[in-house]
């Protein structure tokens, strides 16, 4: 039997927090519902941070709740701190995910605090959702490169991802935030997390900015990964990262696993479908 690889589909946040025209929440609860029907164990719906901040997930709650949940898909979001994760708890979030960096001009520009500071804010988030039974996936930005700071030191890198692990984060998500990333750079990153933490408790989340995500994938594969995260469409970007583009396509990372010989369990019919209702929301760039 083929090995399984698990996507993690992260259209309906990644890919549309940085879309400059407001979506209605009525096309984000399409999108979400038409991903569901694709048969994604895990869809990343919205994120619970400042409206200021992040015009585009203002309206997480109504989207959560419009959407119709398949049994067997997790609905999660982003929750920066307590109060995000109170508004997550409310909307029935099956899951959060925190986002930390590893770069300290990233964080900064993104949480606004540092990166000592954000394990501070993220701490009795992760207690309280312990406590309630909620999993909590972590997020490393900026694994190769810093729009602010330049290239990231591996071992800083290994050094955020075993943290949040051992603060409780079931699976730790590695961000190439602004897809600079290339499989050389990309296996001494890896390399450097795997001294601290199993392959197996990883995620990749590679933007495609350059066109290498595909080969990124490859060397995090060969490294023993089995998570990725993508977007439906490629669509995709961070406000507070200039020059970051889409995430990789979700079909494409689909076509690239099973050409591998890997299982994902996706409908690739309805996949394109949804891919197509998602880029029929990208404004023109
Ligand atoms: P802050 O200003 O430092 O927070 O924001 P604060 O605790 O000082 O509070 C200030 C005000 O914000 C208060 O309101 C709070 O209530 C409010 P006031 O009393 O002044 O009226 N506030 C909130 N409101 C709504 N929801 C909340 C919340 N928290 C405080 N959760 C914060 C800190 C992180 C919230 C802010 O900086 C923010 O919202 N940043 C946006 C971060 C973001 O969403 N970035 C994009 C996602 S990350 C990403 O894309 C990377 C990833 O894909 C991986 C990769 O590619 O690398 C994950
Ligand atoms: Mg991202």
């Amino acid at each position: 039997m083929a090995e399984f690889v698990r996507i993690h589909e992260v259209g309906p946040r990644d890919g549309l927090q940085n879309e400059k025209r407001i979506i209605s929440a009525t096309d984000k609860i399409r999108l979400v519902d038409m991903l569901s029907a694709c048969r994604f164990e895990r869809i990343e719906v919205t994120s619970f941070v400042r409206a200021d901040r992040v015009p585009q997930m203002a309206d997480g709650a109504d989207v959560m709740a419009g959407i119709t949940r398949r049994p067997g898909t997790r609905y999660t979001v982003l929750t920066p701190n307590l109060r995000g994760y109170e508004a997550a708890l409310a909307a029935r979030a099956d899951e959060v995910a925190v986002f930390a960096s590893a770069s300290e001009g990233f964080s900064r520009k993104n949480i606004n605090c540092s990166i000592a500071e954000s394990f501070e804010r993220f701490a009795p988030l992760i207690w309280r959702a312990g406590a309630d039974g909620v999993p909590v996936r972590g997020y490393v930005s900026c694994v190769v490169d810093c729009p602010y700071d330049g290239p990231t030191p591996p071992a800083q890198v290994a050094e955020v991802a075993e943290r949040l692990r051992r603060l409780g984060c079931c699976e730790i998500s590695l961000g190439d935030t602004i897809g600079t990333g290339t499989p050389e750079r990309v296996a001494a990153m890896l390399d450097a997390v795997l001294e601290r933490l199993p392959a197996l408790e990883l995620a990749g989340h590679f933007h495609d900015t350059n066109g290498r995500a595909i080969d990124n994938i490859t060397v995090a594969l060969e490294k023993g990964l089995r998570v990725f995260d993508a977007a439906a469409g490629g669509l995709g970007g961070c406000p507070y990262a200039p020059g970051a583009e889409g995430n990789v396509a979700t079909g494409k990372t689909v076509d690239h696993l099973v050409a591998l010989g890997f299982e994902t369990g996706i409908d690739r019919d309805r996949l394109a479908e949804a891919e197509a209702f998602a880029r029929s929301l990208r404004g023109a760039r």
